[in-house]
């Protein structure tokens, strides 16, 4: 038995060749013309290789590429937000031929997969901006990253002829067939995927609890790809939900693994991006809060939830779980939004993130309504270890 809901478009794509077919592509490739991938590039080739992406098998072609930023399709119209690119500098372009094959390499220079270039092409990353980040500001780290990759594109499909291997958290990096199987086992049919970049504080925790009241089972899934540099690095994180569920989740109905993808901070387009994901792994709902995916002032509040409703019902399989500001109400003494909280404004405590990394860095523990103790303890002895 199977969780209840079909990946994106109908079919997991697995990119993986496996045997003596492997072996003998992995060698073959070392013949061909070789680009060796950024951390970004990195991540995507494990979200489309494991099928995290499906239906993409590959970087987006041209035709592709213009579906997605104009319309937030594809050319056969599956929703799709944020187009999956593989850019490089008009020096590397040279090598790189339409309809011939090029080796994809880790940046320590292993061989990992095999693309056939099936398009070449140099967009206008301006316009690129302004439609999926709503910007060209170059201060925005989406627009930042996304320039800094070089100017020509290459798409087409692609074939992993070796293991990506993680230093870090191995027993988390969990592909879709994993989780879809885990579900399965645990004999979930509805689950609520949460995705973040942020070490689980007391308002992720009661939107998540909220939701798990609703549904089988959580699936905690933070992004453990680059972020930019003032975000808590991903090992310092991963300390902070294990001892978060530990202690403070019911084990039985939580599963945690990591989400390898980069972060873009494309607010609304990548909420949508997040939730494709996410029915791939086979979760049912997805939880969309306040300014998801967002970075400074250059989303509205809930513009992350609106944009669902651009599209139709049967569009998007998994479902959002919208979910109002949530802070401590010290009237209640408890968790709560506007909608339940009766308190006035000065009876709310809510701590933003740049509050939060000042008291961190001055050394000050973060208070009990904001983040659980042991998690604050985890936080303020990383910041310490980081200074020294
Ligand atoms: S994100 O970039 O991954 O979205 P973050 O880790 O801060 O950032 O948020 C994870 C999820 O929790 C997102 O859906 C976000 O909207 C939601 N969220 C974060 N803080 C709050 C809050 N105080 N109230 C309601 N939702 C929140």
């Amino acid at each position: 038995m199977n969780t209840t809901i079909s990946p994106h478009g109908g079919k997991l794509i697995n990119c993986s060749l496996s045997g003596y077919a492997r072996q003998s592509a992995f060698e073959e490739a070392h013949a061909l013309p070789r680009l060796t991938l950024s951390q970004r590039n990195l991540a995507d080739l494990e979200c489309i290789a494991t099928g995290i992406y499906s239906p993409l098998d590959g970087f987006v072609g041209e035709e592709e590429y213009k579906h997605i930023v104009n319309d937030m399709h594809l050319s056969n119209g599956l929703a799709w937000s944020i187009p999956v690119t593989l850019q490089i500098s008009e020096a590397e372009s040279a090598k790189c031929r339409l309809d011939s094959e090029i080796a994809l390499a880790h940046p320590n220079g292993e061989i990992l997969a095999v693309m056939t270039i099936t398009s070449k092409f140099k967009p206008d990353q301006d316009y690129e901006a302004k439609k999926v980040y709503l910007t060209a500001d170059d201060s925005h780290p989406g627009v930042k990253a996304m320039s800094a990759e070089g100017e020509v594109y290459l798409g087409g499909p692609i074939t992993l002829v070796n293991t990506i291997s993680h230093q870090d958290f191995q027993e988390y990096h969990l592909t879709p067939n994993d989780t879809r199987a885990e579900f399965a086992q645990r004999q979930w049919k509805t689950i609520v995927a949460f995705q973040t970049r942020n070490p689980i504080h007391r308002a992720h925790e009661y939107i998540t609890k909220t939701s798990l009241e609703l549904v089988d089972g959580l699936f905690l899934n933070p992004l453990v790809g680059m972020t930019k540099s003032d975000d808590i690095p991903a090992d310092v994180r991963m300390k902070c939900y294990t001892t978060l569920i530990e202690k403070y989740y019911p084990k039985t109905r939580t599963l945690l693994g990591v989400f390898p993808a980069a972060m873009r901070y494309a607010g609304p387009r990548e909420a949508i991006m997040h939730a494709i994901s996410r029915q791939n792994y086979g979760c049912t709902h997805f939880i969309v809060g306040r300014d998801h995916a967002g970075v400074g002032s250059y989303y509205g509040t809930y513009d992350a939830q609106h944009i669902f409703e651009e599209f139709g019902e049967d569009e998007l399989a998994i479902k959002p779980m919208k979910f109002e500001h949530a802070f401590y109400c010290t009237r209640t003494k408890g968790m709560a939004t506007a909608k339940t909280s009766p308190g006035t404004p000065e009876e709310r405590i809510h701590l933003s993130g740049t509050k939060v990394r000042a008291m961190l860095s001055n050394g000050e523990v973060p208070p009990p309504e904001f983040t659980r103790p042991e998690i604050a303890q985890i936080l303020v002895e990383s910041m310490s270890k980081a200074k020294n």
